[in-house]
Formats: C-alpha cells, sequence, structure tokens
C-alpha cells in the first residue's frame, strides 16, 4: 500500500464524524484532499465548510460545497485536517503546507479536532519533521536568531509566501521534550506569526490509515 493510498484511507474514514447539516471546519494537504473528495459525497447533506486555506477553497468550491469566512461562524462541530507528525498524547506538528495559522485559527472554533494521517505521521517524541514557522518577513533574520538560541537550525523556505503574505522558517534539530511549553516560547518572540506545534490545542480524535486497516483512536 502507498503512503498516498493510507492517506485516502484515513481521508475518507474521516466522512464519520461529518454531522449532518452543519458547517464542517476543513483543512490543508494532501490528506486533506482525499476528505474534500469524500465530503463531496455527501454535500447535499452538509451546509457547508469553513476553510484553512486559498487551497482547500479552491477544491471545497470547485465540487459545490459553500465556503463560509470564518468571520461569519462563532464556532464548529468538527474540524478535520492532517499533521505532518503526531505523538501519544495527541500534540502535532503542522505547517508542511504553510496553512498554518489559519489552521489553528479554524481549529480554535472547533469543538472536535479530528487528525487523519498515514502511518508514518505517528512518532513517540515530536521533531525529526522539522518544525515551520511562519514569520513576518522584516523578522526573518532576528527570528532566525532567537530560534539558534533555542537549540533549533531554522532554515528559509525559499519562494513560499503563505496565504497571509509571511514568510516559513523550518526549524531542524529542535528538542520538543514539552510541546505546550516550546509552543509558548516561540509564540512570544516578536516576528513569529504561529508555530507548528500544535499542542495547547491538540487532536481530539485520530485515524490512522495502515495496510492493515483503520485506526481510530477516539
Ligand atoms: C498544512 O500546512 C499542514 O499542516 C498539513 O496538515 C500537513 O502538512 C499534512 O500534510 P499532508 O496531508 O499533505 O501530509
Amino acid at each position: 500500500m502507498t503512503q498516498d493510498e493510507m492517506k485516502k484511507e484515513a481521508g475518507w474514514a474521516a466522512l464519520k464524524y461529518v454531522i449532518k447539516g452543519g458547517i464542517i471546519g476543513v483543512g490543508t494537504g494532501s490528506t486533506v484532499n482525499h476528505f474534500i473528495d469524500a465530503l463531496g459525497s455527501v454535500k447535499d447533506e452538509i451546509k457547508g465548510a469553513v476553510s484553512s486555506s486559498k487551497a482547500s477553497t479552491e477544491k471545497l468550491e470547485a465540487l459545490g460545497i459553500q465556503v463560509f469566512d470564518c468571520n461569519d461562524v462563532e464556532k464548529l462541530d468538527v474540524y478535520i485536517d492532517g499533521a505532518d507528525e503526531i505523538n501519544p498524547t495527541r500534540d502535532m506538528i503542522k505547517g508542511g503546507g504553510a496553512a498554518l495559522t489559519r489552521e489553528k485559527i479554524v481549529a480554535a472554533i472547533s469543538d472536535t479536532f479530528v487528525c487523519i494521517v498515514d502511518g508514518t505521521k505517528t512518532v513517540d517524541v515530536l521533531g525529526k519533521f522539522p518544525l515551520p514557522i511562519e514569520v513576518i518577513p522584516m523578522a526573518r533574520e532576528q527570528v532566525s536568531r532567537e530560534l539558534k538560541k533555542l537549540g533549533g537550525d531554522p532554515v528559509y523556505r525559499e519562494g513560499v509566501l503563505t496565504d497571509n503574505g509571511n514568510i516559513i522558517l523550518d526549524v531542524h534539530n529542535m528538542q520538543i521534550t514539552d510541546p505546550k511549553a516550546l509552543e509558548s516560547t516561540l509564540n512570544n518572540i516578536p516576528g513569529v506569526v504561529t508555530n507548528g506545534l500544535f499542542a495547547h490545542r491538540g487532536a481530539d480524535i485520530v485515524i490512522i490509515g495502515t495496510p492493515e486497516g483503520t485506526q481510530f483512536i477516539e
């Protein structure tokens, strides 16, 4: 089974958590793209979606799913999104697709975060995947210096601008022994918009696509 087949398995399995008549929070990435395809198959049974990126919005609208502005929706029952890594306490690294800030915002208004991943994304300790940080462009070098003081090796993601017009630094070799504490520390560096640690608001439910079948951690 390929990694993409595992992603598809997880993406379609997430339909189980789609509430009829509701507005669904939709993340970003290749696993979520499978979920959006699945959502298209039940589009007449939902009211619409709140999207975490321009890319997901385009895909949702192409399937005829109405996309609501996040400002017009106070609360969502469920948010469905992928991750780059997830640990046993359901903390995640996200942002491989540079959509972390909007993902964190939509996750924040959602009662339940359903994380959909393929079996390669589960880890005991976060940090092998470089931690993405969205940064205001003029703060790039200053934030890089601060990240080095914290023990990381930041690498500027060349040629990438986020949907919010900012840059991404991918931080290698970061020791992530306390994800919540590090998430707060990084947020305190002037110029950091968002960091890719989702620990204060981690996942509630995890769906893992594997060659042996779909696992649900509820
Ligand atoms: C997007 O910015 C990310 O947070 C994605 O959720 C994450 O990178 C997972 O992406 P894939 O589903 O493409 O692996």
